[in-house]
């Protein structure tokens, strides 16, 4: 399943993103903004438990988030990015992280590095964090290196997504749900996402 945000203040933070003046301190923060739109929605069935609290005035029943063991995976180097929007709404959340980087010519993944720790019985819930779903190389192969390490509860969360990458990633992972904040038009000849952002990585860290 794929969700695309749909909201002003979603799409007014995408548009300020896409413009190329745009300088990366300000893109930094609107990655940061943007992710934690995309949490508060992928995390809509997170799990809770009831508890008792004593307010000033009366006894009452609330929730309280129920997830002992959250993982957030960004995908270098991009990844990073959203990696304080997440840790802003899931301060406990553990990190793992996994490099890749994108064959210029061909676009497949180049998987460099892998810091994540193995799952402890598959209910950890493991949240894969990336701005750019270009040809779906990167992300499905992240998922199925989680897949690999015993976890079953898996949300892939990106900022930009092209047609090409979401039905790549619904074939090979249809059991994974995606959350983004814009569906764009199509890959370019050099796998861009048109119209995109350009380079999320060179935006992000400045070294365009
Ligand atoms: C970008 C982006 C994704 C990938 C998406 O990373 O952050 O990881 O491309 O493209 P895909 O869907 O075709 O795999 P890149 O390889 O440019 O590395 P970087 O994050 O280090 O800049
Ligand atoms: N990676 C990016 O950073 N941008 C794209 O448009 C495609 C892949």
């Amino acid at each position: 399943m794929h969700t695309v945000l749909n909201h002003p203040l979603v799409q007014h933070r995408v548009s300020l993103m896409r413009n190329r003046e745009t300088p990366s301190k300000l893109f930094r923060e609107l990655v940061n903004e943007l992710t934690v739109f995309l949490a508060y929605e992928a995390l809509r069935d997170i799990r809770t438990v009831e508890i008792d609290i004593e307010t000033p005035v009366a006894r009452t029943k609330g929730l309280k988030v129920d997830e002992p063991r959250i993982i957030l995976v960004p995908i270098l180097r991009a990844g990073m990015g959203m990696l304080d929007g997440m840790l802003h709404v899931l301060p406990y959340a553990k990190v793992g992280v996994l490099g890749m980087q994108r064959d210029e010519a061909t676009a497949e993944p180049i998987p460099y590095y892998v810091k994540v720790p193995p799952a402890k019985g598959g209910e950890e819930l493991a949240i894969v964090i990336d701005p750019m779903l270009a040809t779906g190389g990167s992300a499905c192969d992240a998922v199925a290196q989680l897949k690999k390490l015993g976890y079953k509860r898996i949300k892939f969360l990106n900022l930009i997504s092209a047609p090409e990458g979401i039905a790549r990633f619904e074939r090979e992972h249809p059991d994974v749900e995606v959350f983004t904040a814009a569906k764009d038009e199509r890959l370019n000849s050099h796998y861009y996402i048109v119209p995109g952002l350009g380079d999320a990585g060179d935006r992000i860290f400045g070294t365009l």
